[in-house]
């Protein structure tokens, strides 16, 4: 173990580098369905591909930082294809309702398929849900991504939470009407009006102009 650097803020260049040039191995992998994954939402309005590319990052700022030693390709690698399955797990699918224990083996079973991955990389998938599914890495890398994918699913489900409540804020007050978007049929200004209220009214439950709505309208269609 090395010594951690108290000072480091963000990835070093070389460390960014190396992320840039492992999604590019791992999207244009032959049989990769990795940019698939953006078809999917995971957190909020944040796609199941973008997560594993968050997750990597900081799986790699956690490991940087504290100056563990891990193989950061193995690590890397198996953090983008930790959660390699291509459905949205909001759907309401009888399967889905154990998504969260099931999907890492899943995930491990399509990344070997498609990746044909190492042990480390298996480690760091299958293992990525844990508590939840009560059984622990064997590897350093399969440590850090436990608290990498955690700290990303927090940051995207409370940042979203942020962003909706200050979109909302835009149709809020004196500048509501400015700001609302009517679609079709409410195109006039009495029924912008309407809008406006109703949005006020709900605060969060912005309905048909909501960011995260949007995005979800985006993947349904
Ligand atoms: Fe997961
Ligand atoms: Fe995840």
């Amino acid at each position: 173990m090395g010594k951690i650097n108290w000072q480091m803020k963000e990835l070093p260049a070389e460390k960014r580098a190396l992320m840039k040039k492992m999604i590019k191995e791992v999207s244009e992998h032959e049989n990769s369905q990795f940019d698939d994954m953006e078809k999917f939402m995971q957190h909020g309005t944040t796609t199941v591909r973008k997560h594993c590319i968050n997750v990597a990052h900081v799986a790699l700022f956690l490991t940087t930082k504290f100056g563990i030693e891990v193989d950061e390709e193995a690590m890397i690698r198996g953090c983008l294809l930790h959660d390699y399955f291509l459905y949205d797990w909001h759907d309401f699918h009888i399967e889905y309702l154990i998504h969260g224990w099931t999907h890492p083996g899943l995930s491990m079973r399509n990344a070997i398929r498609d990746f044909n991955i190492g042990e480390i990389e298996q480690d760091v998938i299958k293992h990525h849900m844990f508590p939840m599914t009560p059984f622990l890495p064997k590897t350093k890398e399969g440590w850090a991504i436990i608290f990498a994918d955690k700290l990303c699913a927090g940051g995207e489900t409370v940042g979203d939470r942020v962003n909706a409540r200050r979109e909302a804020k835009k149709y809020t007050g004196p500048r509501a009407l400015k700001n609302v978007k009517t679609t079709g049929d409410t195109q006039h200004s009495k029924e912008e009006g309407k809008n406006a209220d109703r949005i006020r009214r709900h605060g969060l439950g912005i309905t048909h102009i909501g960011h995260g709505v949007l995005r979800r309208h985006r993947v349904a269609v």
